[in-house]
């Protein structure tokens, strides 16, 4: 009641002031529940872009799908119209609608505009927000966007957007719904959301970044073991190639590789289609871009050929090719330059970059690797062979008047093994066999070896012997085991009247019936102190005629193929040859 009487009393008091005081205190109260609802309403929206930008790092994350999202908010929150998303470009010169929201905005995304044109360049250029609450009358607006938009832009904020303190981009919100103007508050929220907008970039940057680097680990990582897998130095500069058009995402690559003799550099491989052009090209070191990393060892970027002194026209004229942009690695084992990589022309009209280059730096140290394996298998190779050889020749000097024997009988196997379409391997295999077919004659007497006629039956079954030694020999050592069946059998017979086990047709290895082919034609062909050898003509006769009984049919025809194509010089030719060059 005193309550009551009280207030009516106040009424009483000073009614016309009384009216007033509670208009005021309505207006305030209800603008404070507007701003508490405001500030409610803006602290479960946060919520709801921290969710979004907690969903940044989820997997199926999608940077542009998530701009648009928070636009969309961003639309709502502010009660606009329209809003749209500038980020500056590549080039740093030009701002590009991202997202473009709001009636008539379809069409607006990929646009760009000077960075320092109309307001969203004003925003940028100060780092402030920027409200005009009529653009008509707005000198820093420019209508050559809008004019090509049926839409009307009457009045517009804007606030930049800062990644680590820099501004690099700005946030358009355009046409309040209600018709009215912008606010602080309006700033305010605007502010803090492009806070947000620009956390979630540099995450997705940040992701983007990591997800290229994975990538391209994994990529790596498979290019370097399909390198590595072969130690044919011609299939890993193919594949070195093949693998820089790959990983660098480019039109073509070229390897050079050093010729220390001649101090120049040369090109192996080149793929692509006008590839085989360029196969012959070479460089001095020092010259154009390759020999100039050459030269110094160290890396290059160039962005445009056209603007770089050092680059060497001669090999796009001989190769009538175009190269835009190039990135040189050098390809170093044991910090000496063996090489020099390169990849040529970014596909989708990109500049190559810093990152290209330490990814194709990467993948360089690879290839020198694979590189280096390939040599030092290669040169193991050779050095097995040429004790092979060696020590077939240890023999050969025991018996002086098979000089040669052993070179001629390794060529005409391969000459016969190439007709018969052996593959790399199998050649190699057949190569080393045949200069140890005879190794087992060191195990047999002198006296017998070089006797100067012909051998009796004892003598003969003693010579014979010699396949059984050369097994014995070859069975101690383990990377001459798989040249065993090879030489064991080479004179077993298809009719199965040979030794050492009177093994018949197939059952005898294939390179066992091709060496058999090969020495035979040499012992018939090559002069012995005690007779002199048939002609080749007689010889290709009796081959021909006994093609079923001593040998393969298959291999006998590969081997008159391959002498007839005259990929078979017997001993006497060979002399002639001699002593006609003398
Ligand atoms: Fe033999
Ligand atoms: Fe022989």
């Amino acid at each position: 009641m005193i309550m009551s009487q009280s207030k009516k009393k106040s009424v009483k008091e000073s009614p016309e002031y009384s009216l007033d005081r509670m208009k005021k205190e309505i207006t305030e109260l209800s603008q404070k529940y507007e701003e508490l609802k405001l500030k409610y309403q803006d602290k479960s929206r946060q919520v709801s872009l921290f969710k979004a930008v907690e969903f940044i790092n989820s997997e199926h994350f999608e940077l542009k799908q998530f701009l648009d999202r928070v636009m969309d908010w961003i639309m709502v929150a502010t009660k606009t119209e329209s809003a749209a998303l500038l980020l500056l470009d590549e080039s740093e010169q030009n701002l590009e609608f991202k997202v473009a929201k709001g009636p008539s905005s379809a069409g607006l995304e990929g646009q760009t505009i000077s960075k320092t044109e109309g307001i969203a360049g004003k925003t940028l250029s100060t780092n402030q927000p920027y409200i005009s609450q009529n653009v008509q009358e707005d000198s820093n607006w420019s209508s050559r966007i809008a004019k090509t938009l049926d839409y009307s832009t009457v009045n517009l904020l804007a606030v930049p957007l800062c990644i680590r303190g820099v501004p690099k981009g700005v946030i358009e919100i355009i046409n309040k719904n209600s018709g009215e103007l912008f606010n602080d508050n309006d700033v305010a929220l605007l502010e803090s959301l492009s806070v947000e907008v620009a956390l979630a970039l540099e995450n997705a940057r940040l992701l983007d970044s990591a997800r290229y680097r994975a990538d391209n680990f994994t990529k790596l990582a498979r290019l370097s073991a399909i390198l590595n897998s072969s130690l044919d130095q011609k299939t890993v500069r193919k594949r070195a190639l093949e693998s820089v058009v790959e990983l660098l995402e480019c039109e073509t690559g070229s390897l050079y590789l050093i010729d220390e003799e001649r101090n120049e550099l040369y090109f192996e491989v080149a793929l692509g289609d006008k590839g085989d052009a360029v196969k012959e090209v070479r460089l001095k070191m020092g010259e154009g871009v390759a020999g100039w990393v050459a030269e110094n060892g160290k890396s290059d970027l160039v962005p445009d050929t056209t603007l770089d002194p050092r680059w060497a026209k001669r090999v796009d004229e001989k190769s009538d090719f175009i190269t835009n942009n190039m990135i040189t690695v050098p390809v170093k084992a044991k910090n000496k330059v063996i090489g020099v990589l390169q990849a040529i022309n970014k596909l989708d009209g990109r500049k190559p970059d810093r990152s290209d280059l330490k990814l194709l730096e990467s993948l360089s140290d690879q290839v020198a690797i694979a590189l280096e394996n390939a040599r030092l298998y290669e040169q193991q190779k050779e050095m097995f062979f040429e004790t092979a050889e060696a020590l077939a020749a240890a023999i050969e000097k025991r018996d002086p008047y098979t000089g040669g024997h052993t070179r001629r009988v390794r060529d005409f196997s391969l000459a016969t093994g190439r007709h018969l379409g052996l593959s790399d391997e199998e050649l190699e295999l057949l190569e080393i066999t045949a200069i140890l077919h005879d190794i087992g004659k060191i195990g047999v007497d002198d006296a017998i070896l070089r006797k100067p006629g012909k051998l009796t039956d004892e003598e003969f079954d003693k010579m014979k012997m010699h396949t059984s030694y050369g097994y014995e020999i070859l069975r101690n050592v383990k990377q001459l085991a798989p040249a065993i069946p090879g030489m064991r059998h080479h004179h077993e017979r298809v009719d199965g009247k040979g030794y050492p086990h009177g093994l018949k047709g197939k059952d005898i290895p294939l390179l066992a019936r091709i060496i058999c082919v090969a020495d035979t034609w040499d012992a018939m062909t090559s002069n012995r102190p005690y007779r002199q050898g048939l002609s080749d003509k007689i010889a290709y006769e009796e081959f021909k005629a006994n093609k079923n009984k001593q040998f393969d049919l298959k291999v006998i025809n590969a081997f008159l193929r391959a002498y007839n194509n005259g990929e078979i010089i017997s001993q006497k030719k060979e002399e002639e040859l001699s002593s006609e060059s003398e």
